[in-house]
């Protein structure tokens, strides 16, 4: 694979600064929320089919006829990579008798349903229905599958079930401004797992949102990150966190002997760790004045 060096001028950071507070309340989170399914039928129809929703990446799907089928709640969604390199969206759900068309993902010249073999063009519309003469109705009114919105950002792809969604960048405000910085598009993927958990989503969701859990779950972490100085910042309908790498929590005994993990930032931040004489809590200052010359498949960077 070729390494693409970034230029350091190339390299502008996330805003670090804390956001505003906004006052929720201290109140106990009604359990409903978890465990209701008309809650979940009312975030179907206030939320999933009205925001923007994390399709693929472009890189899934670099070539014309290239296609990945993604799902959100009982949908599936065909995306495909157009002739003219756009990218576009179809319920993945054949005209005739609603069946499935395409699974996975793949390259083809049309999308054939193989239940009657009425066949799509890599832009929806109908290319041939076997027989159509024997429909005295003629075909369905419409010129092919149908469309959802599709856009597209840092290298990744974007659906929306809502027709009248708000532009992509408008959505996703201000988190480009967060996220540009790190290159996602000069980033390959070399692993993709996908772990199916028992919950409602905001169970797994809430795991992602808080360090709390790391003294129990990953207690090699305190040797790593500060799991108790942790910044989360809310904006409006998205969030982020930052938590100091690097350093090692308050909950542990200071070594002298430099943890492995952290080793392992100083060397990637070209830093001997043999020759560092300072103190532990004192590499991740000394590692974030370095100068990082980061490649396109190194991990993303703490703040
Ligand atoms: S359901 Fe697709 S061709 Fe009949
Ligand atoms: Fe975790």
């Amino acid at each position: 694979m070729t390494v693409e060096r970034i230029k350091p001028d190339d390299f502008t950071k996330t805003p670090a600064a804390p956001a505003p507070r906004p006052n929720f309340g201290s109140a106990m989170i009604p359990k409903e929320r978890y465990t209701s399914a008309d809650y979940l039928r009312l975030e179907w129809e206030r939320m999933w089919t009205k925001v923007w929703l994390l399709g693929c990446r472009l890189h899934d799907i670099p070539e014309p006829g290239d296609y990945h089928v993604t799902t959100i709640g009982k949908e599936e969604i065909l995306l495909v990579r157009q002739k003219d390199g756009g990218v576009a969206g179809f319920y993945n759900v054949c005209l005739h008798r609603g069946n499935r068309i395409m699974a996975g993902s793949g390259h083809a010249e049309t999308f054939k349903c193989q239940y009657h073999f009425w066949e799509y063009g890599l832009n929806g519309d109908f290319v041939n229905i076997p027989d159509l003469e024997s429909f005295p109705q003629g075909a369905p009114p419409c010129k092919g599958l149908r469309a959802v919105k599709v856009d597209t950002w840092n290298s990744f792809v974007w659906f929306s079930l809502n027709p009248e969604a708000e532009p992509l960048r408008d959505y996703l405000d201000p988190m480009p401004e967060h996220l540009d910085p790190y290159h996602f598009d000069r980033m390959v993927k070399v692993m993709d797992v996908t772990a199916e958990w028992d919950c409602n989503w905001k169970t797994s969701v809430d795991a992602f949102n808080e360090a709390y859990h790391v003294q129990g779950i990953h207690p090699e972490l305190l040797y790593f990150i500060d799991d108790r100085d942790v910044q989360i910042d809310l904006y409006g309908r998205h969030n982020r966190y930052l938590v100091p790498f690097a350093t090692i929590s308050e909950r542990v005994t200071e070594t002298t002997e430099i943890p492995h993990l952290i080793k392992h930032v100083m060397k990637e931040a070209g830093m001997d760790p043999a020759r560092f004489d300072g103190r532990v809590t004192e590499v991740r200052k000394a590692t974030t004045s370095c100068t990082i010359t980061t490649t396109t498949t190194s991990s993303p960077t703490s703040r």
